[in-house]
């Protein structure tokens, strides 16, 4: 090797090929959408899948957000809050207006100068994935949205903790079953309460992923108290 280039990689001025293909260049990752109804028109005017109490919604919600971590999240921002370099997509409005420049850009990105500045996502990886993705996109919690709802979220979670405890030690727990109601259906109340950043009738929260989780067993009284635990430290 030159003594030129062995000086330049000590420097690090040689750019390797993965930096270079590190921003707009890297090949979309699939997302596995199995689990999502077929669509008859794969970009209508509206996200398909949206629908506020819909099973379909919480599914296309969780396959949206890995297919946002791994496809847009590097430009676009963790959990979608965006760090400057693209714009914040939470407050794209959750109405066939924001649904129509959504796909505008997710099918044929964006050039300028005939630099790309974000890669079009349509073909490769499709509608489905694109309004799963969506999904996941406009239920984003609003800046600031738990507030409010830490404290008592915080106390909630201590709670459920206690109680798998309880039924870890096998403890006496004649009231169980009507108190884990009860703070299942307030966690219900604060979920719904929680606003989104596009108008999104509901926001995916920790609070609503605590509630589809709590179905009373052991292992979804611990799942549940994690869920809110990384929520509310990621709130803070
Ligand atoms: C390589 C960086 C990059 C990646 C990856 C990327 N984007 Fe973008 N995106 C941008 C930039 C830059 C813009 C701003 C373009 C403009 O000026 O209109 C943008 C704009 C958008 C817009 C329009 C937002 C608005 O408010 O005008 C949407 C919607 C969007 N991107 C969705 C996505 C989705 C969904 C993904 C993942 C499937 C993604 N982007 C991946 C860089 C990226």
């Amino acid at each position: 090797m030159g003594t030129l280039l062995k000086t330049m990689m000590a420097l690090g001025l040689v750019v390797t090929t993965t930096q270079v293909l590190a921003h707009g260049d890297v090949a979309p990752q699939p997302v596995d959408t199995a689990a999502l109804p077929d669509l008859d028109d794969e970009w209508p005017e509206e996200n398909p899948y949206r629908d506020a109490d819909g099973e379909v919604y919480a599914k296309a919600i969780e396959i949206g957000a890995s297919g946002y971590n791994q496809n847009c999240a590097r430009c676009h921002g963790l959990e979608v809050v965006s760090g400057g370099l693209a714009p914040d997509l939470r407050y794209l409005s959750a109405d066939w207006e924001g649904d129509e420049w959504y796909v505008e850009r997710f099918v044929n990105g964006y050039s300028q100068n005939g630099v790309t500045k974000m890669p079009a996502f349509g073909e490769l990886l499709g509608g489905k994935a694109a309004w799963a993705i969506r999904s996941y996109v406009e239920t984003r919690p609003d800046d600031g949205a738990l507030d409010e709802f830490a404290d008592r979220l915080g106390e909630i979670r201590d709670d459920l903790d206690k109680k798998a405890q309880a039924v870890e030690d096998g403890s006496d727990m004649a009231d169980f079953e009507t108190e884990l109601a009860s703070l299942r259906e307030e966690l219900d109340e604060i979920a719904k309460q929680v606003p989104s950043g596009s108008g999104a009738e509901m926001a995916d929260s920790p609070a609503s992923r605590a509630v589809a989780m709590l179905d009373g067993s052991p292992e979804s009284l611990t799942k549940a108290t994690e869920t809110l635990t990384v929520g509310l430290s990621a709130a803070e």
